[in-house]
């Protein structure tokens, strides 16, 4: 197979920033994603209703002429107002609420220490049907960094999911073989997205022969056996599991220094590199499901009408390098190995 036409897909997790960032960024993810779930996490974060609104304008405006819908999300402190975030997903403003543990990962300073001061919060989300988007990760020192995840299952996710029994969650970016299987035990509340730079490389792509920059995210890449559990959750046909690239644009000078941002630039090449994944698993007919049907699916949300066809060419495309934008040049992501499919039309 050479040509696969599919739904035009969604981004259920993606960083679109703003200023200069925003205005480069956010025109590579309209080319070939629909809609997309856009992170709060912007310095400072977006905690209210009004302040979703203002971004969701600096995004539009950033999109001129585009058909692309920002699905905005709010960033939960411990101060957020359950009637703030009822009223504001009420109006269709807003989609989500993002929790960030404290101190997890870029700019989640202002997240939740403490899950029982947003009991209230979550018990009213769960009463209006409004989506808990999760940063699945502990933030006591004294667990590795590699455990992150599993410890994060058994010592806050799984007591919050029986704490706020009906609340609706998003395990986002996945990493291990534990958030799949958990995942997939669980009952119809909980779904899960997974970026594809987490399906095509370990930690040992990332740290091997040298310290690759580009490669680090977080929550960081796994050893093989888990990214092997992500391809096998991703292409498995689970309507639990759909994308979220999770594309993380920093510049060059952020990536490539003492103390390195993470996050990975992925928008330009998630749908090549997804559909290199999909065919290497022998699945390209649940490409379909996973990028463009399983989200909306979870989310309530009606499928795009529009469609987008993918080919594969025999030579392999160009990587596309890098970026320029007003704040300086982001690397694309490179997934280290040849690409050969690339989107060709676009309805
Ligand atoms: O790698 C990441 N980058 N993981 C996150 O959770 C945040 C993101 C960012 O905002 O840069
Ligand atoms: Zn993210």
């Amino acid at each position: 197979m050479d040509r696969l036409t599919l739904r035009r897909p969604d981004d259920w997790h993606l960083h679109l920033r703003d200023g200069a960032l925003l205005a480069a960024v956010a025109p590579v993810s309209a080319r070939h994603f629909a809609r997309a779930i856009v992170m709060p996490n912007l310095v400072p974060p977006v905690v209210s209703g009004a302040e979703a609104a203002a971004y969701r304008e600096r995004i539009r405006a950033a999109l001129p002429g585009r058909r692309f819908t920002p699905l905005m999300t709010l960033y939960l402190t411990e101060t957020t107002d359950p009637d703030d975030v009822i009223a504001a997903h009420a109006s269709g403003l807003v989609t989500a609420v993002k929790l960030y543990p404290a101190g997890a990962t870029t700019n989640s300073a202002s997240g939740v220490r403490d899950l029982d001061r947003v009991r209230g919060v979550l018990e009213a989300m769960a009463e209006a049907g409004v989506p808990l988007c999760v940063h699945g990760e502990v933030t006591d020192p004294s667990v590795d960094i590699f455990d992150r995840e599993a410890v994060f299952i058994d010592r806050v996710l799984d007591p919050l999911r029986r704490a706020v029994p009906g609340l609706r969650v998003v395990m986002e970016h996945i990493t291990t073989a534990e958030a799949a299987g958990y995942v997939t035990t669980a009952g119809a509340n909980l779904a899960a997205t997974i970026t594809v730079h987490h399906l095509v490389i370990n930690r040992t792509h990332m740290l091997a022969g040298g310290i690759r920059p580009h490669y680090y995210c977080l929550p960081v890449a796994k050893r093989e056996t888990h990214r092997r559990a992500l391809v096998a959750a991703a292409t498995g046909g689970d309507a639990r599991f759909f994308l979220g690239t999770d594309s993380a644009p920093h510049t060059d000078a952020a990536k490539e220094s003492a103390c390195g941002c993470a996050g990975c630039f992925t928008a330009p090449v998630a749908l090549s590199i997804l559909a290199h994944v999909f065919e290497a698993a022998d699945a390209l007919d649940r490409l379909e499901g996973f990028a463009s049907l399983h989200g909306p699916a979870f989310y309530g949300l009606p499928r795009n009408d529009e469609t987008l066809t993918l080919a594969k060419s025999p030579a392999p495309l160009p990587h596309p390098g890098s970026l320029a934008t007003g704040a300086g040049p982001v690397t694309v992501f490179d997934p280290g190995f040849p690409l050969h499919w690339h989107v060709a039309e676009d309805t």
